[in-house]
This record gives structure tokens, sequence and C-alpha cells, in this order.
């Protein structure tokens, strides 16, 4: 596991967007079109605002996401909207660039089945977070969703953080993916990272190892 990054809580946002920013680049000299799927919470919010402040081609970037709750895209909860509001409107991303989860389905189980359709062979570039229990993405701790190694895209049902029902990608996808960065911050986080930076499986988030965790000190003890 990458050293993971400490950083003041007045830089985090700047110096995680920064850091998506430069995955972007990197990925985007190799190839024409490259993947971001990003995390919903209160966490990377002003992160995605401040990458939007990046100068990239991005109508080269196609935006996916690692999990959403089964809400319509326009609820309070939806993680689309929260992305939309903090960066695919102020880029102006079109909407062919953007691959939404669609959360608004009552055919929970059809609708991961045709996202994980959509999904490229490998993402680029991804961010996750972690909730205080560890789970990330919609992996919660216990959840037989954690042993899927075959389907991309999950609708689970978890009763630890409302919303319950949440469409996920697995850890497959994750695991897989080129550059997958954790963004963490507030001492609420502290035991659950510091079981992850030891490894405890125990953990949804322990199971990203291909992650660079970046935190604040608050959440790194
Ligand atoms: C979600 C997120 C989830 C989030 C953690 C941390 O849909 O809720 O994808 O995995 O990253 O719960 O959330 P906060 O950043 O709000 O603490």
């Amino acid at each position: 596991m990458t050293k993971p990054l400490i950083v003041p809580p007045e830089k985090l946002t700047l110096e995680a967007s920064d850091w998506l920013a430069r995955e972007l680049q990197k990925a985007l000299a190799t190839k024409q079109r490259v993947s971001l799927a990003l995390s919903g919470g209160n966490t990377p919010r002003p992160a995605y605002r401040a990458l939007a402040e990046h100068t990239l081609p991005w109508e080269r970037v196609d935006v996916y996401f690692v999990d959403e709750r089964f809400v319509p895209p326009d609820h309070a909860d939806s993680n689309y909207k929260l992305v939309k509001e903090s960066l695919l409107t102020p880029l102006k991303l079109s909407d062919a660039q953007v691959f939404r989860m669609q959360g608004e389905r009552e055919d929970r189980d059809d609708a991961a089945a045709d996202y994980a359709k959509t999904l490229p062979e490998r993402l680029d570039v991804v961010l996750i977070g972690v909730g205080e229990d560890g789970h990330t993405a919609s992996l919660f701790p216990g959840h037989p969703a954690l042993s899927e190694r075959t389907a991309r895209v999950l609708a689970v049902k978890q009763t630890s953080k409302p919303p319950p029902w949440r469409m996920t990608l697995t850890f497959p996808v994750l695991q897989g993916a080129g550059a997958v960065l954790g963004l963490v911050a507030g001492e609420g986080k502290r035991d659950a990272m510091r079981r992850v930076l030891q490894g405890d499986m125990q953990l949804p988030a322990s199971h990203v190892t291909n992650t660079q965790w970046m935190l604040d000190p608050a959440a790194y003890g």
C-alpha cells in the first residue's frame, strides 16, 4: 500500500483536485478518451468544484459513478445531483459523456446490469471515500456484495447509511482501476482509517488496495 498523503485541511481540496487532474492528464497522454468515476458523500464536493477549475481537454473525459442511491437524479440524496452541481454543470459536459447510474428505476437489478454494460474495461481515475464504519462505495461491512467477483455492478440493500437501496461498483472494478484516490477527512474517520491503513480486511475500504489515501491530520490520528 502506498504511503498515505497527509494534507492540512485548508489544502486538502486543492491537493485532491490537483491529484485527480494529474492522473487524468497522464491517462489522456496515452489514449483519446479517458474515464473518471466519482463517489458521493460530503467530503469530495469541494474537490469536484476545484477540479472543474482545471484546464483539461474535458471533451475527452467520460464521467461515471462509483455508486448511487436508488433515488431520482434530482433528489437531495442523489450522487448524480451532487456531481452535476459541483462538476458537470460548471464544465458544461455533454450528457453523451456522462454515464449516470439510473437510481430512479424500480428494476434495480436490471438497472445495475445495464450500468455494467456502459463501463469501460478499465476505469482510469476513481475517487472513493470511506464511511465511519469503513465502507467504501456502497460496499458495507458484512454485506454479501463484498464477495462478488463476477458482476461489475450490483444493487444492494444496506441499513448502515440511508437511503437503504444503492447501486455500486464491485471490488473487481475498483481494484482494476488505473488510479484510485481515497479522500478522507475528519476525526470521525480516524478509527476506520487506522484500521484500513493497517490492512484490516474486516473493513471494505481495505480491499481497494490500489488506493492512494489522502487524509487530513484529523482522519489520520
Ligand atoms: C455514498 C458514498 C460513500 C461515501 C462515504 C463517505 O454514496 O455515500 O459513495 O461511499 O464516500 O459514505 O461519505 P462522506 O464523505 O459524506 O463522509
